[in-house]
């Protein structure tokens, strides 16, 4: 199967909006203020408003500009966790599940790059958008709802705070320290 091909297979959401809620309700409880899965929740949350903000843009210029933070915030959030939760994930047993989220998030940067290419005013941008949108719901899903509670379960309080740390280093090192503004 083609990468596309297994990016349109994946991407048929098989959870309801509700045990999306119940997820992220269980991995908010399981967060500290500040740590490593609290800053993920927030970046989730970013991402949402992100689609959000492309949607609905009235033009082709602000569809333009929108996109590219969206595409921003994507990247950097796929680099932190590439570069730091999905290894500890692989290191603590979870080696599926790594594997899934480096894949997962590949076929999400090969759509957003073909993306680039649609008129942004376009049925066929919105149709992709959509598509781009419901996988990354469905990604996070995953992570809120098993992954990163498994991850949590199981690493060390020094883990954690390595985690934590370094999540935050790679995410600013590609999108900005957030301003104190
Ligand atoms: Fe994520």
């Amino acid at each position: 199967m083609s990468i596309i091909d297994r990016f349109i297979a994946a991407v048929t959401p098989p959870e309801s909006d509700e045990a999306r809620l119940d997820a992220r309700t269980k991995a908010t409880a399981a967060a500290m203020p500040g740590d490593w899965l609290d800053q993920i929740l927030q970046h989730h949350m970013d991402l949402e408003d992100a689609f959000a903000d492309v949607k609905a843009g009235a033009d082709g210029a602000s569809r333009a500009e929108s996109l590219q933070q969206l595409g921003i915030l994507l990247t950097g959030h796929a680099i932190a966790e590439e570069a730091v939760i999905y290894p500890a994930m692989a290191d603590e047993a979870q080696k599926g599940h790594a594997g899934m989220g480096y894949d997962e998030q590949a076929l999400v940067k090969v759509q957003m790059a073909l993306l680039e290419k649609l008129n942004p005013m376009s049925q066929d941008f919105m149709d992709k958008l959509e598509h781009i949108e419901g996988a990354v719901r469905h990604h996070m899903y995953q992570e809120e709802g098993t992954w990163f509670l498994e991850l949590k379960e199981r690493a060390s309080v020094a883990d954690e705070a390595m985690l934590t740390q370094r999540y935050q280093q790679e995410y600013e090192r590609y999108v900005g320290t957030p301003s104190l503004a």
